[in-house]
């Protein structure tokens, strides 16, 4: 028999399911998208749209550590996103300190810890400290792990892992037979992290983009309609109810 469809999203309406607080997913990753046609609706700049996008990192980050999750991986700024106009990239480089300055209390109180993927080099000095104060500040904590990824992109964390390796390889002598799947995880960037359970994308854009193509080979996709300033709790809670109206077989039967 068919599963019922919701048909303006495409995908099994479970929101009529209860949530399942003992299966809420491990890790979740969002490519937070939509927030310049969020503006444009409203006639106004691009940025008063990345601006709100900060107020919704706040409301789901701790909405995510309500509800239990572990690992919360955010697409922040692409290593593509600096071909954007000029204005746009410095405001978007800005909101990292401003995001720490009002927040940072608050992540600190929820036992939140702050991490980062990305080639942070690149980043101008002021949002650099930002970042590093706030990881610095949060690094004993034991909750959430509010991954941030900035300057980010699947394909050059690849190049770089394979770097590494060849590195690794030549400099103990060691021939191509001990490149394993296990020693690729190891040198990317987000060695620390299980791979994500679940992937939201939001504003009805159905592509990865270049966000962690290695890592979401066995995740559940979610495409959720809202732009992103719009998404909240209640979008939050029916992605992981129509998570865990899925299953996953891993390739498997
Ligand atoms: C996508 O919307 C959003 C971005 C490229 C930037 C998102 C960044 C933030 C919300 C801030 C990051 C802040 C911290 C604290 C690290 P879009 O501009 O591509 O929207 P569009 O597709 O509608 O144009």
């Amino acid at each position: 028999m068919f599963k019922k469809l919701n048909k303006k999203k495409n995908q099994p309406n479970a929101s009529n399911n209860e949530l399942d607080l003992h299966n809420v997913p491990n890790h979740i990753a969002i490519i937070m998208d939509g927030n310049g046609r969020w503006a444009k609706q409203r006639k106004l700049p691009r940025i008063k749209g990345h601006y709100q996008g900060m107020q919704t990192i706040k409301k789901i980050t701790k909405e995510a550590s309500d509800l239990g999750i572990k690992y919360l991986t955010l697409y922040a700024f692409s290593t593509e996103n600096w071909t954007r106009p000029k204005n746009e990239v410095n405001y978007i480089m800005n909101l990292p300190v401003n995001f720490l300055k009002t927040f940072l209390p608050e992540l600190i109180e929820n036992n939140v810890k702050v991490e980062t993927i990305g080639f942070l080099n690149d980043l101008p000095t002021a949002t650099l400290e930002a970042i590093n104060k706030a990881k610095e500040q949060t690094k004993a904590n034991t909750g959430l792990k509010l991954i941030f990824a900035i300057n980010y992109g699947g394909r050059a964390e690849i190049v770089h892992s394979v770097k590494s390796i060849y590195e690794k390889l030549s400099s103990e002598g060691l021939s191509s037979d001990h490149i394993t799947e296990q020693l690729i995880n190891e040198h990317l960037m987000t060695h620390d992290y299980p791979d994500p359970d679940l992937l939201i994308r939001t504003s009805g854009e159905q592509r990865i983009s270049n966000f962690l193509i290695w890592q979401v080979s066995y995740s559940e996709f979610i495409f959720n309609e809202k732009f992103w300033p719009d998404f909240d709790k209640e979008e939050l809670i029916n992605c992981i109810k129509i998570y865990q109206s899925r299953q996953r077989r891993f390739g498997g039967l």
